[in-house]
């Protein structure tokens, strides 16, 4: 599969000869000038990422940096540290205590600015609040907010204490969140009462009832007041959190952690139907992420840094959060949707603030795109000096549009590789020094060694393979919240136990950059999010009417890919516009709004190889119209007929 994908997109994305080198304007001021750099860390790994270590505070220094039994990986062994402790602690006993840390604005245009000393204060009264709640280090916390200060609060409270903040995306329905709070057994949850999207509200404390229903271990839930919207309050379970900090003492210890103490976990999915709870550090994952915004980002004191990513995803985590407030940055947060009240809320916010580093996704800039340029020009963008994109491979196209006119061609962007389960960026530009070619998320970053690999874990020079990476690095997942075969077989078992397979496909070319081609898996890539598609075909068949369903990704001009399924229904249902919306939203139910397929297609059988196997390939030919692939080793060819002539007729 990998080979098919990779042919028909590299023959475009190697005609791209384009090349951008950094401005001088810019490389003068870099944080990083020297190509030297690449060849320290490779000469000194460990070394390398001790410089990082070095520049945060720890209780007690650790005493080796690196213990690597494959594929399980410990970093600054034996250190102490404390991620809220360097993300705030650190810094109001220096002249960034009345820097703003956190600049937010919430969708109908309200706003507040918390300096680190302002969150220092919050930090610590909500840590002494969990303290109050019975939460013990190692504890798991479960976090269902909408995008506002509470929300990292919440996040660095947890890390103060030593409990293990598991965050659920807001757009998740309560399914989704009752599955995640069981798997972490999470002892409290955060929510907030709702939150803002495109003028609507988003109930999140209502749709969190009905999860904890079915939820046995919370014993409490903590509700931040957004927007007084309705809602129901259980006496002695449930909390408003402005009451309980007004009671809370304003100074809370930070618990001296061991680096290979839990930080968090993040749910993502892989290709079963079961979301994986994704377990990251607290020593690793803080230098992985510090030394990373530091370099990719260029991050300055006076620099106005906006991620635009939701705090639920780990990009949010990683560099909403933690990277850049370990760095002393100040970090601009909105709440809502980027087309509301009009297309250019974006622009308006970047004018509004200054914003100089913006961080977003291919998706965004594809709408964007479409919007048009006359949205931008409304707005004088000259702040920016930095652009940057994660999440789905752009194509050149978006690429050269993202420079042109929101870099206004002075501005380095950086495209991004890395994974919920990689914890920080791996492949990456340093802007200061990589020129840059469209499309190409170019290098590794120093230290970190990746390479292509065939099927047989050879190295491919030049062309394409799988991505793989062949050494630990420290922000790097340290294993599946309570299923470690399933750690292994996942991520380390393609080739030999020391080299973590991707599931990415990916090119390399003759000056070695490195070209991502998109998941060689069956996880899907809707507007950025990662679906896998056995998760929306478990929400299908859970459907009464449901015998059997196929779900396929099909590539979409703005959101990378849509969802589509194929499903057969059971006699005593009828298929039609109907049942076509009731399935839709029952898998919204079932997983969330981002999960809603696009199409639906009924057809009285599947096409299976003999051994019963679903051929997905087909499926996906079949709703992207090509020409039918191989179909020798169907059980019934005729059935791909069928379905083909259905699918153009519909
Ligand atoms: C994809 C998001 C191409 C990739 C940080 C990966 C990318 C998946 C890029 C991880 C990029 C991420 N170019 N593809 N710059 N960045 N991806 O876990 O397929 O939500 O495996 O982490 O996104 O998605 P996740």
């Amino acid at each position: 599969m990998v080979e098919k994908n990779i042919e028909g997109e590299l023959a475009v994305l190697l005609e791209e000869g384009r090349r951008f080198f950094p401005p001088k304007s810019f490389s003068e001021k870099a944080n990083i000038k020297d190509e030297n750099i690449y060849e320290e860390a490779k000469n000194d790994r460990e070394g390398f990422w001790a410089k990082f270590a070095n520049e945060l505070h720890w209780f007690k220094k650790w005493d080796r940096v690196l213990e690597w039994d494959p594929p399980h990986a410990k970093w600054f062994v034996g250190g102490k540290i404390n991620v809220s402790y360097n993300c705030v602690d650190r810094h109001i006993q220096t002249g960034v205590r009345n820097k703003a840390a956190i600049i937010w604005e919430g969708e109908q245009g309200d706003q507040r600015t918390l300096t680190y000393w302002d969150l220092y204060r919050e930090v610590n009264k909500f840590a002494n609040v969990l303290k109050s709640l019975g939460v013990e280090k190692g504890d798991r916390i479960a976090i269902y907010m909408p995008m506002i200060p509470e929300l990292p609060i919440a996040m660095l409270a947890c890390a103060r204490v030593g409990a293990v903040h598991t965050v659920v995306f807001g757009g998740f329905s309560a399914e989704s969140l009752r599955d995640r709070i069981n798997d972490a057994q999470a002892k409290v949850l955060i929510a907030a009462d709702g939150g803002y999207r495109r003028g609507g509200i988003i109930p999140l404390k209502h749709d969190a009832d009905y999860a904890i229903k079915e939820t046995p271990s919370i014993k409490h839930v903590v509700i931040v007041e957004r927007g007084r919207f309705p809602l129901r309050i259980k006496e002695g379970r449930d909390h408003w959190w402005h009451r309980l900090m007004q009671e809370a003492k304003p100074y809370c210890e930070p618990e001296p952690m061991d680096a290979e103490d839990m930080l968090y976990t993040l749910y993502t999915s892989g290709t079963t139907g079961k979301p994986k709870g994704i377990i990251h550090t607290t020593g690793g994952y803080l230098t992985g992420v510090y030394a990373t915004t530091k370099l990719v980002f260029d991050l300055k004191d006076d620099d106005v840094y906006w991620c635009t990513a939701d705090i639920g995803w780990v990009t949010g985590h990683s560099y909403v959060v933690y990277g850049p407030l370990a760095l002393g940055a100040t970090v601009v947060m909105y709440e809502g949707a980027p087309d509301w009240p009009d297309r250019d809320r974006f622009w308006q916010i970047v004018e509004k603030y200054g914003v100089t580093i913006f961080y977003t996704a291919p998706t965004a800039i594809r709408a964007f795109m479409k919007w048009g340029i006359e949205w931008l020009k409304k707005h004088n963008l000259s702040s920016l000096r930095l652009l940057g994109t994660v999440g789905e491979p752009i194509n050149p196209e978006a690429w050269m549009w993202y420079h042109k006119y929101v870099g206004q061609e002075k501005c380095p962007v950086v495209d991004t590789w890395w994974q919920t389960e990689t914890g920080m960026i791996l492949i990456t530009p340093l802007p200061g020094i990589t020129p840059l070619k469209p499309g190409s998320a170019t290098k590794p970053f120093p230290g970190v060694d990746a390479d292509v690999l065939n099927e047989k874990g050879e190295s491919v020079k030049i062309g394409g393979g799988y991505l793989a990476i062949t050494s630990p690095w420290p922000a790097m997942l340290r294993g599946i919240y309570g299923d470690p075969e399933r750690y292994i077989e996942q991520y380390w078992s393609k080739w030999n136990k020391g080299i973590y397979f991707t599931a990415d496909g990916a090119k390399r070319d003759e000056e070695g950059y490195f070209w991502l081609l998109g998941r060689v898996d069956d996880v899907m890539s809707v507007a950025g999010h990662r679906i896998s598609t056995m998760e929306v075909e478990s929400a299908l068949v859970d459907h009464p009417g449901v015998a059997e369903s196929a779900v396929v990704g099909i590539p979409h001009e703005i959101k990378g890919q849509v969802i589509v399924a194929f499903v057969t229904i059971k006699d005593n249902h009828s298929p039609g516009k109907e049942m076509e919306d009731e399935l839709k939203e029952h898998v919204v139910k079932k997983i969330g709004s981002i999960a809603r397929p696009e199409r639906i297609i009924f057809s009285a059988d599947l096409p299976k190889t003999r051994s019963g196997k679903i051929m997905r390939r087909l499926l996906r030919d079949i709703a992207e119209g090509k020409v039918l692939g191989d179909t020798t080793t169907l059980a019934d060819p005729g059935i791909v007929e069928k379905l083909k002539e259905k699918y153009t007729e519909e």
